[in-house]
């Protein structure tokens, strides 16, 4: 195609975004734009803390037009709707636990914010959501300015034009219903909490701005940095350099007429590694823009049947990781959250967390990435998918494009997981996501790039392991449950494999079992006891298999902690928990997890 003579994979990826997002905006009102990174050092004003809030589980609220907050004027007039009057929700924080009355509440609530402004002349003004899980439709003084789909990335608005000096009042639509078409579909095995629940903040800007970049080192080299810088606005052909005191480096370059500017130069890194995660102070200018940020350099790849840090082998120590605050049954967002569940990771062994099964918050990723614990990040393409559905590949798309645009600059980010447990037969899904990995290989060939599968068959205690999705993967992974869902067919150290693809390393993204922490009565050879005894006979199995597998290059229980799941009911042994944490909800170790400590601490 003629196109492709003058557009690199990337342009034409970002021109195709660009194209989407015009299509999106015709087709579904107004959208979001992309957000840019690297908020947390942008000249910004939080907007957390109490918003008003009118719960509106009938879903009513839109035919009365609630965001117009509409006033009695002649006596004869009333109002069936108010914020005043109403609860106040925190913000960030997920709806459902602060409210007794919105505990399993899948549907809307409307929320309120007031904020004074005083843009100057020649200043710009945005308006950004960290997430909001699962639909937000933003209005700011009784119009529409945009809507988002997906509970897990971040979007922005621009109000510039839009915002009134003085008071402005910012209403926010929440809806955390299932959605057949949606990303995840209607049926998955966690908590659906809804909400805004990552941080709002108001970005002010120069009438341009660095919108994004990439400051990575080139696939495949542990000294150069290949990279690009993007500016936003008008004029926005500049001078940019990219400095990194610490290494006397002050890279000076142009961007064009499109504000894009290409990055390239070599140094002598201190490499980023679980062992020494050294981030360097990275500074971004442009002619009036200045970002700064901490940024690892590090090499990913894989080398033959091996996956290699650095340019040496190494072994993935994983866990799997929902984004539960297990204390306070609730979605995770805080530093201190992170904390909770990355020190569990880090004490358990694990240089490697995967972050199941969406993109989790910037704190998390960025509180890993100094604890020196790689990350697997993954979209939220989980089993029943409706692939054939037209709008699936674009919403694919632009949940691909925010995940990688937020975290491309986290040299501790060393997967993108596309798909988890999707299935062969549905239609149009090996087309979607063999469309997905090529665009993310367009945007980011610096990472591996995964499809979680788990249709393996199991017969005669051998692994017969084939999915057309293997060849767009950089590992098979696979999810396997043998001695939980299946049990064994014969020895663990006497399983044979018959993997398709024998010069690919494997990883085994999900094994395990549930057992209730303290559960010791009754047989522990019996699995309706939930008793700790059966899980740690699962791990000792399942470490006994492992030696049977070609190309290991890692493994990666599920999971960390219990955590909360409502189909998970059965209420004597898992009360809406699913109970495969070597960790309880409150922290306390299974007998598994000392199992897993064993074999971590000798790998
Ligand atoms: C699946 C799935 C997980 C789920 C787990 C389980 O493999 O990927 O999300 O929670 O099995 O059944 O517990």
């Amino acid at each position: 195609m003629k196109i492709n003579m003058y557009f690199s994979n990337q342009n034409l990826f970002r021109v195709q975004a660009i194209g989407l997002l015009c299509l999106l905006q015709f087709s579904t009102g107004l959208i979001a734009q992309t957000a840019m990174i690297n908020v947390s050092n942008r000249n910004k004003t939080s907007l957390n803390g109490q918003w008003q809030v009118i719960l509106d589980p009938a879903g009513a609220g839109d035919w009365k037009q609630v965001w117009q907050e509409k006033k009695p004027h002649e006596k004869t007039d009333f109002v069936e709707y108010s914020f005043d009057g109403g609860p106040y929700l925190k913000v960030p924080g997920d709806f459902n636990s602060q409210l007794c009355e919105l505990t399993y509440l899948e549907g809307t609530v409307w929320y309120k914010k007031q904020f004074e402004n005083s843009l100057q002349p020649g200043k710009r003004l945005f308006l950004h959501f960290g997430a909001v899980n699962y639909k937000a439709d933003v209005y700011l003084n009784g119009e529409k300015i945009g809507s988002h789909e997906g509970g897990f990335t971040p979007f922005q608005v621009e109000i510039t034009d839009k915002a009134k000096s003085g008071s402005n009042t910012i209403v926010v639509k929440v809806n955390n219903n299932r959605i057949g078409n949606g990303l995840p579909g209607i049926s998955y095995d966690w908590f659906n909490y809804g909400g805004i629940t990552r941080d709002v903040d108001l970005i002010e800007t120069n009438s341009s701005y660095i919108e994004d970049y990439l400051i990575q080192l080139k696939k495949g080299s542990l000294n150069k940095v290949l990279g690009w810088v993007q500016l936003n606005g008008a004029q926005i052909a500049q001078n940019i350099k990219v400095k990194i005191p610490e290494l006397n480096i002050a890279f000076k370059t142009k961007s064009d007429e499109k504000g894009r500017a290409k990055i390239e130069f070599s140094s002598h890194f201190k490499l980023w590694s679980p062992e020494s995660p050294k981030l360097y102070k990275v500074i971004v200018e442009s002619e009036n823009d200045e970002v700064t940020d901490s940024i690892g350099f590090r090499s990913i790849e894989v080398k033959g049947k091996e996956v290699w840090l650095n340019g040496k082998p190494i072994f993935l120590k994983a866990v799997n990781i929902h984004e539960e605050n297990p204390h306070t049954k609730a979605r995770a967002h805080t530093s201190e959250d992170a904390h909770i569940l990355l020190d569990a990771a880090k004490e358990l062994g694990c240089n490697l967390v995967r972050l199941a099964h969406y993109p989790h918050s910037e704190n998390m990723v960025r509180e890993a990435e100094k604890m020196g614990l790689m990350v697997w990040s993954e979209l939220p393409v989980y089993q029943h998918i409706q692939f054939s559905d037209s709008v699936v590949p674009k919403k694919l798309e632009l949940m691909l494009n925010e995940m990688v645009r937020r975290d491309k600059n986290r040299c501790g980010v060393i997967v993108w997981s596309l798909s988890n447990e999707t299935y062969p037969g549905t239609p149009n899904r090996n087309e979607a996501l063999i469309k997905m990995t090529q665009k993310c290989k367009a945007i980011d060939s610096t990472r591996l790039i995964v499809h979680v599968i788990n249709t393996q068959a199991y017969a005669n205690n051998t692994f017969k392991v084939w999915d057309p999705l293997y060849n767009y993967s950089d590992l098979v992974a696979l999810n396997e449950y043998i001695g939980w869902y299946i049990p064994w067919q014969g020895k663990p150290s006497d399983v044979k494999w018959n993997v398709a693809f024998s010069d690919k390393p494997v990883f085994i993204s999900e094994f395990g079992g549930e057992a209730k922490y303290g559960s010791n009565d009754g047989a522990t050879d019996v699995a309706a006891n939930w008793t700790e005894g059966y899980q740690e006979k699962i791990y000792k199995d399942q470490i006994e298999m492992f030696n049977t597998i070609p190309n290991l290059c890692g493994v990666c229980p599920w999971l960390l902690f219990d955590y909360r799941s409502l189909g998970r009911m059965n209420q004597v042994y898992q009360q809406g928990y699913n109970r495969k944490g070597v960790l309880s909800e409150h922290g306390e170790k299974k007998k598994a997890w000392h199992i897993m400590h064993e074999y971590f601490k000798n790998k």
